[in-house]
């Protein structure tokens, strides 16, 4: 099948190198020439395990190709996919402007029937605007030309979206026509094998379902965090508590796993955009009012207790932490809402110097982190360095606030060597409290009373 994803971010450029290698002609693309000319010369903007050997025997198989021109993707198509970026508006509602005028662009150029897929992120009532910008196009051109629009939300995780997309739990189509419906099984043929994933529904009801995961899932992280505090004043371990609770099928043992916050593109940003779409018709989502506000006091968690465990702001001016981690999760270069950000802020503002390490984040942070401390960075008040190792000369303390593997498991006799004042912190339960304990340091982590 010939399609064509506009937009070349996380969503739409694994989603096109995916269809592509199932063996359709698949053309992508981006209004910004630089990204393209970097797909072009076998470069990937993005940091994604397993996307870059795709892409590169796609482009080679003649199979995926790229464009920054409209006409030419708008033609290559039978089937379009909207992959643009909704990023929250400052009232917290998805900003729809690059979706309609991607909608507009493609209105202004199809020449046949073609089916249109909303893939990004948007809010219910989308399909329908954008249903209303190709028509008024074509109004326009006086063109009498059939199509449909069609949701089918994406559910790939960072760090894992080819995995994903690949072998998909569900493949959500959310369609009010049967021809539309019919190419759209069609395309999800290869992906669809053995068990039936795909779930039909109409327009609205896919549209929401992305939007429902998403909270559904903060929902679980927010509860889990909140109990993880509690577990402290009660001298319980949420580890043993996420167990104990795991394993009821009802609840199910995934994203229950306390942390220092949820971050990324898409949490906190479908969280506060279903908020928004709730309060637009007058209604209040008490629970996730709750899950954003109990998400937002969780980033302060880690900065608390090496608040606490020196003794407030007289002992903490002066020290130097090691941080471990800065993207907002493993895998990943992405730095959008990490909670690393709020972290390292609050260490500089009590007077801490930090010297921090990612295995693959680092440029990204360091981007992100300049523009907002600059002076930090010029008195060596914040340092990002090579490797973890390096991140741990000359400092007093450890704060762990990414999981990545290779922070697994250190020696912690060395790091009790390091280690000026013998303390970790550990931000995403990675360690063993009595196997740290027993090298010497003291251990905080999250939800661990015991
Ligand atoms: C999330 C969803 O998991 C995907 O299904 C969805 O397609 C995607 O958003 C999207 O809407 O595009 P992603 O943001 O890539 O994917 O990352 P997650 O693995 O879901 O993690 C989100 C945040 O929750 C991270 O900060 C992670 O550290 C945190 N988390 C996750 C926890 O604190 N505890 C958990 O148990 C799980």
């Amino acid at each position: 099948m010939k399609v064509t994803v506009i937009g070349t971010g996380y969503v739409g450029l694994v989603s096109g190198a995916c269809f592509a290698e199932a063996g359709n002609k698949v053309m992508c693309l981006d209004l910004d020439a630089a990204k393209i000319a970097t797909l072009n010369a076998g470069g990937i903007p993005i940091h994604e395990p397993g996307l870059e050997p795709m892409v590169a025997r796609n482009r080679e198989a003649g199979r995926l190709l790229f464009s920054s021109s409209y006409d030419e993707a708008v033609e290559h198509g039978d089937i379009i996919f909207l992959a643009v970026g909704t990023p929250p508006d400052e009232d917290g509602s998805a900003d729809l402007s690059h979706i309609l005028s991607a909608a507009r662009s493609v209105g202004q150029r199809i020449r046949r029937s073609v089916v249109v897929v909303d893939k990004s992120t948007v809010p219910v009532g989308t399909a329908d605007k954008v249903r209303e910008a190709i028509a008024s196009e074509l109004a326009r051109r006086g063109a009498d030309l059939r199509f449909h629009v069609v949701s089918n939300p994406e559910f790939l995780k960072e760090g894992a979206a080819v995995n994903d997309f690949m072998r998909p739990d569900r493949i959500v189509i959310g369609s009010d026509d049967a021809e539309a419906t019919a190419v759209m099984r069609q395309l999800y043929k290869p992906f669809n094998r053995n068990h039936n994933k795909l779930i039909e529904m109409d327009v609205r009801s896919a549209e929401l379902t992305k939007y429902a995961a998403n909270a559904m899932l903060a929902t679980r992280i927010s509860f889990m965090n909140e109990l993880a505090n509690l577990a402290e004043d009660l001298g319980a371990d949420i580890e043993a508590v996420r167990h104990g609770i795991g394993s009821d099928p009802r609840i199910g043992p995934s994203f229950l796993y306390a942390g220092v916050g949820y971050g990324g593109s898409c949490f906190p940003k479908d969280v506060k955009a279903l908020l928004k779409t709730a309060g637009d018709r007058g209604r209040r989502l008490r629970i996730l009012d709750a899950v954003e506000q109990a998400n937002e006091a969780q980033k302060s968690v880690l900065f608390d207790k090496i608040s606490a465990h020196f003794g407030g702001s007289a002992g903490l001016r002066g020290l130097r932490i090691a941080l471990w981690g800065l993207s907002f999760k493993p895998n990943t270069d992405d730095m959008r809402e990490a909670p690393s950000l709020v972290l390292i802020g609050q260490l500089l503002a009590a007077g801490c110097s930090v010297q921090a390490y990612d295995p693959v984040a680092r440029d990204e942070a360091r981007r992100i982190l300049q523009a907002r401390h600059p002076d930090a960075f010029g008195s060596g008040a914040l340092a990002i360095v090579a490797s973890a190792k390096d991140a741990l000369q000359d400092v007093d303390a450890l704060a762990l606030v990414t999981e990545w593997q290779e922070f697994r498991s250190p020696d912690f006799d060395a790091l009790a060597a390091c280690l000026r004042r013998k303390v970790i912190f550990d931000g995403r339960n990675q360690y063993e409290p009595a196997e740290v304990q027993a090298a010497g340091l003291a251990y905080h982590g999250i939800g661990r009373g015991t």
